[in-house]
């Protein structure tokens, strides 16, 4: 059962942290979860993401996850809003976006991961919120040196996401995932610190 936090005495939502023409990212809201959950409901959606990623994803599944979020210090999901009519216009939830710290001698090197309700695919969204997302990461996260991310085998979408946002295919981990019963291979990519200019 989820633990339901208060809204801010004012009912304003979290600060938005990058904003770009075709979408903006802020920490969840528990406001999110209606929206969350009816966009990360879907089979295509979690088809190449973790198990841990539920399907179905319910209204619970929703209010569990930004609960924990909200909990979470430092904050390091955010949820990401399209702005269809461009930047400060009308903004519908429209994905997430996250990291995950390594540990030991990777404790540097953190892990990016994301996705985008299906309605929302193919308009440059997801490609936008990695490009505005890595450098504030790397800004506000001293100790981050290295972000990564893995796409699994056919993710064509986020491998593409990945090289357009400047990221570095650093090899293959072959059979090395397997959802559903279907071996597939991992395509990992790193952007470095140093190479954040590629994206600004
Ligand atoms: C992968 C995903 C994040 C892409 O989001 P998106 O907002 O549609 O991506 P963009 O619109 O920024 O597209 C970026 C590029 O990928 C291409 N692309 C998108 N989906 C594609 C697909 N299924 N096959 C091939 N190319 C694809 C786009 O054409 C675009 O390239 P272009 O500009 O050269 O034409 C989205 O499909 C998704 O959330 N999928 C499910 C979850 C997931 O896979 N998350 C990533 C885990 S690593």
């Amino acid at each position: 059962m989820a633990t339901l936090q208060t809204e801010a005495p004012d009912g304003a939502f979290p600060a938005v942290i990058v904003a770009t023409p075709k979408c903006y990212l802020r920490p969840y809201d528990l406001r999110d979860a209606p929206a969350a959950s009816a966009q990360a409901n879907d089979a295509e959606v979690v088809r190449f993401l973790r198990d841990r990623f539920p399907h179905p994803y319910t209204l619970a599944d929703s209010e569990t996850f930004i609960s924990s979020t909200l909990e979470a210090k430092p904050t390091l999901d955010f949820a990401i809003f399209a702005t269809p009519g461009g930047e400060g216009s009308e903004a519908e939830f429209a994905g997430g976006m996250g990291l995950t710290p390594g540990r030991d001698v990777q404790s540097h090197t953190w892990e990016l991961g994301y996705w985008v309700g299906q309605k929302f695919w193919g308009q440059g969204i997801a490609t936008m919120a990695v490009r505005a997302f890595a450098p504030w990461a790397f800004r506000t996260f001293p100790e981050l040196y290295r972000i990564e991310a893995e796409a699994y085998d056919m993710n064509f979408g986020s491998m593409r996401v990945l090289e357009k946002a400047g990221f570095t295919k650093d090899g293959v981990r072959r059979g090395a995932a397997c959802k559903k019963g279907v071996v597939m291979d991992v395509h990992v990519y790193g952007l470095l610190r140093s190479e954040m200019d590629r994206l600004e």
